[in-house]
């Protein structure tokens, strides 16, 4: 499977529930925003930095929200280092009787695509050119059978190349979530990501800054590992809120590892939600303002 081209997206979706969204033409331009169809709201979880943590934002939160009663999906946007087929504890392939992609569903009912499920086993690398891997975004948002969403959440990729181009441009974003790690350079990565999204016109929802404390096994007490916080200079810096402070969690990790992330809770995980739903409700209300 590595070597075959995806498929091209589909046609536009029409107005009934269980169609996908589509894209809306556009003459002459691959990189066109595309329709949200059945999907509320869409949301991409990203940093430019490697391994801050990046789609084990996106796993928590979408568990979350899930628990919470909301559709939520994800779309792991990250072809190269798929993470959440391991993070759900799912396996493809991904099934297409003709009428769009059938997402693979977490135990807890949370609908995912990831390139993973193209490939034979989690050591065999996905190897496409720019080119394809855009049009595989493309068919993963407008070609699945995602159902009435009230959130897809998209995990990126580190970087700010091809992949996260083509979301911001191709894919019509309500906004983004930055996930960074408490040292300077994460910080630094962070804005890079975050100036290519405000040049792109996606609202900046707020950063998460993680692994930013671990708790003292003996009393509780937090400590910061890597010294005092960046986030509050960041989040004043772009006028966001710092929507989430995880913990570095031996707990999380071992969940990661097995494919239970659905069952890790706790009170940071919970006020991470809280604050997710809060920016996104006064981002709406913003948007509603300004037209
Ligand atoms: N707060 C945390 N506590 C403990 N382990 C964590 C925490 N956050 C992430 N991890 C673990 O650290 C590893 C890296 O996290 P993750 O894969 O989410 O990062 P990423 O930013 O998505 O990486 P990549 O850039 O490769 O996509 C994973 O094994 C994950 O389970
Ligand atoms: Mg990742």
């Amino acid at each position: 499977m590595t070597a075959s081209e995806p498929p091209a997206p589909t046609a536009p979706a029409s107005s009934g529930p269980s169609q996908p969204p589509g894209p809306r033409r556009v003459a002459g331009s691959v990189l066109q925003r595309m329709d949200k169809g059945t999907i509320r709201r869409v949301v991409a979880v990203g940093s430019g930095k490697g391994g801050v943590g990046k789609s084990a934002a996106t796993a928590l939160l979408a568990a979350e929200l899930r628990r919470r009663g909301l559709a939520v999906g994800v779309l792991d946007a990250d072809v190269t280092g798929p993470s959440q087929p391991k993070l759900f504890g799912l396996s493809g392939p991904l099934v297409d009787r003709g009428e769009g992609i059938e997402p693979a569903r977490s135990a807890g009912g949370v609908p995912v695509v990831s390139s993973q499920f193209l490939v034979e086993d989690e050591q065999t690398p996905v190897i496409w050119r720019g080119p394809l891997v855009t049009r595989l975004i493309l068919q993963f948002f407008g070609g699945v059978n995602w159902g009435p969403l009230d959130y897809l959440l998209i995990d990126m990729p580190p970087g700010t190349s091809d992949v996260p181009l083509t979301v911001f441009q191709s894919v019509p974003l309500d906004g983004m979530v930055f996930v960074f790690t408490p040292p300077e350079l994460s910080a630094m990565i962070v804005r890079k990501a975050m100036n290519m999204a405000r040049d792109l016109h996606v609202p900046l929802l707020g950063i998460v800054e993680n692994m930013a404390w671990v708790a003292c096994p003996h009393c509780a007490t937090q400590i910061r590992l890597f010294g005092e916080t960046h986030a509050t200079a960041v989040a004043r810096e772009y006028d966001v809120p710092v929507i989430a402070e995880l913990p570095v969690d031996p707990a999380l990790a071992r969940a990661a590892d097995e494919g239970r992330i659905e069952s890790y809770t706790s009170d940071a995980v919970a006020r991470y939600a809280d604050a997710f739903l809060a920016s996104i409700e006064a981002q709406e209300q913003r948007r509603l303002t300004v037209l």
